[in-house]
């Protein structure tokens, strides 16, 4: 199936500041808004329409979906994050997408959505594709204040688990660590074969989760990020090492993948 890509100017509703370095974008962008799925991300042009620097589009997940508008949830980490914090309501900002293959829903499974940092932005859109009856939804950060989409996920009836680094929400340590528990206590009564795992979140711990994961023999699959050039399969840019030798294209095969098909070492 041919997917459409869109490349629109979209209006800024609100760019709302979360604490000092993550922003809440939320753009009017019907056309990606009607066909974007969990899992799938945008290029968004940050820079004036004058200037070229930076010359690069750069790569966002969608965070939510309310009619025809979008979320975009980031974090300040350089010129072009810089930029984006400087948008007000009523400008415009030119996007492509959606992008990518987002995650592969498996229906009539237990889910558990593991997300680190910001990789809570894709994990919280899909969590609108899954039931609440059969979901459980863990998140880490380095601490409360990092912790992003916690009332949102809560709001809406799912399970909800915390890790952070310093303990000042949740449990003190690692959002594997609870994975492990979670999964222990599910695979006496249900077995490997009824779980799926969906995650995003920084290369070690996705790196972590694939090997537990694989060790259990439960299906997983993880929204990686790469620096990317165009987004859009062109540039070689995005590569990541394949399981069975050779590369695959974060932008075009992913963003996510399943943890069997990437090589971890
Ligand atoms: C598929 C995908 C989805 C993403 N979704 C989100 C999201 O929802 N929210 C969000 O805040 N960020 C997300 N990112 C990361 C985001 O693209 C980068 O933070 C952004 O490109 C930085 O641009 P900049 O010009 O501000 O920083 P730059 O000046 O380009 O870089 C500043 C610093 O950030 C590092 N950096 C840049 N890009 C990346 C990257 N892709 N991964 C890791 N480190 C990087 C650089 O090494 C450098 O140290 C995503 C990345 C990908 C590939
Ligand atoms: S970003 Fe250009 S090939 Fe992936």
């Amino acid at each position: 199936m041919i997917k459409e890509i869109f490349n629109i100017k979209a209006l800024v509703l609100e760019n709302i500041k979360l604490n000092p370095y993550t922003f809440r974008l939320i753009l009017r962008a019907p056309e990606i808004a009607s066909s974007v799925k969990p899992g799938q991300f945008c290029m968004l042009k940050v820079r004036d329409q004058l200037s070229y620097d930076p010359l690069l589009r750069r790569p966002f997940s969608i965070n939510r979906v309310e009619n025809k508008d979008i979320h975009i949830l980031y974090r300040v980490v350089g010129k072009g994050t810089k930029y984006m914090s400087n948008l007000s309501k009523e400008d415009q900002i030119e996007i492509l997408g959606p992008l990518g293959n987002g995650f592969k829903i498996i229906k009539n499974k237990i889910n558990i959505l593991v997300a680190g940092g910001m990789g809570i932005a894709p994990i919280s859109f899909l969590t609108s594709s899954l039931p609440k009856d059969k979901t459980i939804v863990i998140v880490g950060a380095a601490n409360k204040e990092e912790l992003f989409d916690i009332d949102y996920i809560k709001n809406q009836g799912y399970s909800l688990f915390i890790a952070t680094d310093d303990g000042s929400m949740g449990k003190k340590g690692l959002v594997t660590e609870i994975l492990k528990e979670k999964l222990d206590e599910l695979l006496l009564d249900k077995g490997n074969k009824d779980i799926v795992v969906y995650s995003c979140g920084p290369y070690p711990m996705l790196k972590n989760l694939a090997n537990i994961c694989k060790r259990l023999k439960i299906d997983a699959q993880v929204s990686m990020e790469a620096k990317m050039a165009c987004g859009i399969g062109l540039c070689l840019g995005c590569v990541v090492s394949k399981n069975d030798g050779g590369f695959l294209h974060v932008c075009k095969d992913g963003p996510v993948f399943d943890v069997n098909e990437v090589n971890w070492s």
